[in-house]
């Protein structure tokens, strides 16, 4: 099974970046090819029905499989990057953090005002980044129809309201 494989795969790293946090290191699905292959399948098979026109992925660990995704299913993949990276005019969002604040930014003209957007990260935490990442899709005017993560912190017990207006799917969740 999918999920099996991907808990025996992925490696916890112990009070990495920070005492007390068990990190979930997802590099090892990357040096696994047929892996990651059902990984994409898996991702893509749930995805279709919803008839995305656009995966938008968060910078930096959501570019990997959220390129493969669009990819697979012949559609744009849309960057939704850290500040100062993207050229053009950008809509911006901060969110908070544990520490401090960050914040995330999408050129302005990457998508259009009738997109059905699936926003892809690796990971579901605290659910600040993907609640940014939807903001900005919004900001253009577009609709989010699902968020999709290779893995969900479950036991965190983070903010999953975003959930209760789009649709959310994970491969593995602890
Ligand atoms: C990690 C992870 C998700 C986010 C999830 O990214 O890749 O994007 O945190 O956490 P949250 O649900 O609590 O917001 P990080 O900001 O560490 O950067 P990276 O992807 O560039 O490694
Ligand atoms: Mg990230």
């Amino acid at each position: 099974m999918l999920e099996q494989e991907l808990r025996d795969c992925i490696k916890e790293i112990p009070d990495f970046p920070k005492p007390g946090i068990s990190f979930k290191d997802i590099t090892p699905i990357l040096s696994n090819p047929a892996l990651c292959h059902k990984c994409v399948e898996a991702m893509a098979e749930w995805a279709k029905r919803l008839n995305p026109d656009i995966i938008a992925g968060v910078e930096s660990r959501g570019f990997m499989f959220g390129f493969a995704l669009a990819q697979k299913l012949n559609i744009p993949f849309v960057p939704i990057r850290k500040p100062g990276k993207l050229p053009r005019e950008v809509f911006s969002c901060s969110y908070d953090l544990e520490y401090g604040s960050a914040t995330l930014e999408l050129h302005k003209e990457d998508i259009k005002p009738d997109a059905r957007v699936i926003v892809h990260d690796d990971l579901l935490a605290t659910g600040g980044t993907v609640s940014a990442a939807i903001k900005l899709i919004e900001s253009a005017g577009a609709e989010v129809i699902a968020a999709q993560f290779l893995v969900e912190l479950s036991f965190l017990n983070g903010d999953t309201s975003f959930a209760q207006k789009l649709e959310k799917h994970s491969l593995v969740s602890y």
